[in-house]
């Protein structure tokens, strides 16, 4: 990319936007805009929490990863719409039942100061049969019928975390949900009912609920201790924008919980210093970092690994486009990686794998 490790470092220095720059290599996002504020310290309250308990309903993405990377080649590139790459869906040995995709969701129950609970699912996966099975084991499917799930929020418009949505509205239709600005007309009609052959996407169950659309470059309050904040990131496969979720947890400090982070995880934290109260103690993360999803390499990634400690982050759960190969480092370097079962078809222990949880509080 052109970005120098002194270069990036001094970007870091200056507020993370050469550390996205450097981020958005060939395996993870193209850049198109990203604001730092210059302020210190953050003094939007989003209130405080009592607990945030995460359960990895599904991080395995898809089954192999030179399938899916081959898949976006064979259709004309990393920015190709992603509506319409033919993704492979039978005869992949490792993938379920020979398809390749697989899925991102994620189950946070948060515990309010007063005692009462919200549980927000944060995006919903990519192959309905997988999802199916995944929201079954962890009992996702009966609190939708049963209309205990608060809200969707949905990190981003990507395959992986977004086009499973029938399994979400099957159970519930009336959900409501919540997407970052920048989602394309094709996603709202995927949430109506559309269906896209080519990319083997369907919905059968249109979406009848509340649908809020999230403005980037603001703190936007959920519940109290709990906000999201939405990027304008630029995304391969023709995606835009993306939100993460933070949480004030009282006497530890933030949270930050992301699908994929494609705005880079030091932007995130940094977005997260700068406007909300309390962001100089970051005490845990949980979620995709989006460092090495596709397990390479580049000494930039280093730098990321570097600056993390300097967030005081205290647990750190990971998985998922975290990549392995990063959980290992992190781990080499010090840092409180949060290890997993390898269990459901998550590979490895590295990293907090499918149905494993992570309480906050
Ligand atoms: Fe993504
Ligand atoms: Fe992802």
């Amino acid at each position: 990319m052109g970005v120098s490790r002194r270069g990036f470092l001094k970007g870091l220095a200056l507020g993370g936007t050469t550390g996205y720059l450097a981020m958005a290599g060939a395996s993870s996002t193209v850049l198109k805009d990203v604001f730092i504020p210059p302020a210190a310290v953050g003094d939007f309250d989003i209130g405080t929490c009592k607990s945030v308990k995460c359960t990895v309903v599904s991080e395995t993405s898809w089954f192999n990863n030179k399938r899916v990377v081959q898949d976006m080649k064979d259709a004309g590139g990393l920015l190709v719409n992603q509506y319409i790459i033919p993704w492979s869906n039978t005869g992949v040995k490792e993938g379920y039942n020979g398809n390749n995709a697989g899925g991102y969701s994620a189950l946070i129950d948060l515990e309010l100061l007063d005692g009462s609970k919200k549980k927000i699912l944060l995006d919903c996966g990519w192959n309905t049969e997988w999802m199916d099975e995944c929201f079954k084991r962890e009992g996702v499917d009966k609190m939708l019928k049963n209309k205990e799930i608060d809200v969707l929020v949905l990190s981003h418009e990507h395959f992986d975390h977004f086009f499973g949505v029938e399994s979400v509205l099957k159970n519930c239709p009336d959900i409501p949900i919540i997407v970052p600005k920048g989602f394309y007309k094709e996603g709202f009609d995927l949430l109506k009912g559309a269906s896209f052959p080519v990319a083997h996407l369907k919905n059968d169950y249109p979406h009848t609920g509340p649908l809020e659309v999230r403005e980037s470059g603001k703190v936007h309050p959920l519940f109290p201790g709990c906000a999201t904040i939405s990027f304008d990131s630029a995304i391969i496969c023709r995606v835009l924008g993306e939100q993460g979720l933070v949480f004030n947890v009282k006497d530890k400090g933030l949270v930050a919980i992301t699908g994929c982070c494609h705005m880079g995880i030091i932007s995130f934290l940094e977005e997260i210093k700068h406007r909300v109260k309390g962001g100089d103690k970051i005490y845990g993360i949980q979620g995709g970092l989006h460092i090495s999803p596709f397990e390479d390499w580049d000494p930039q990634y280093d730098d990321l690994i570097q600056a993390l400690p300097s967030y005081g982050v205290e647990v750190l759960g990971c998985n998922h486009c975290t990549g392995y190969l990063t959980a290992e480092k992190m781990i080499l370097a010090g840092l409180p990686v949060v290890q997993g079962t390898a269990r459901f078809r998550s590979k490895k222990k590295l990293f907090l794998g499918n149905g494993d949880q992570i309480v906050f509080g």
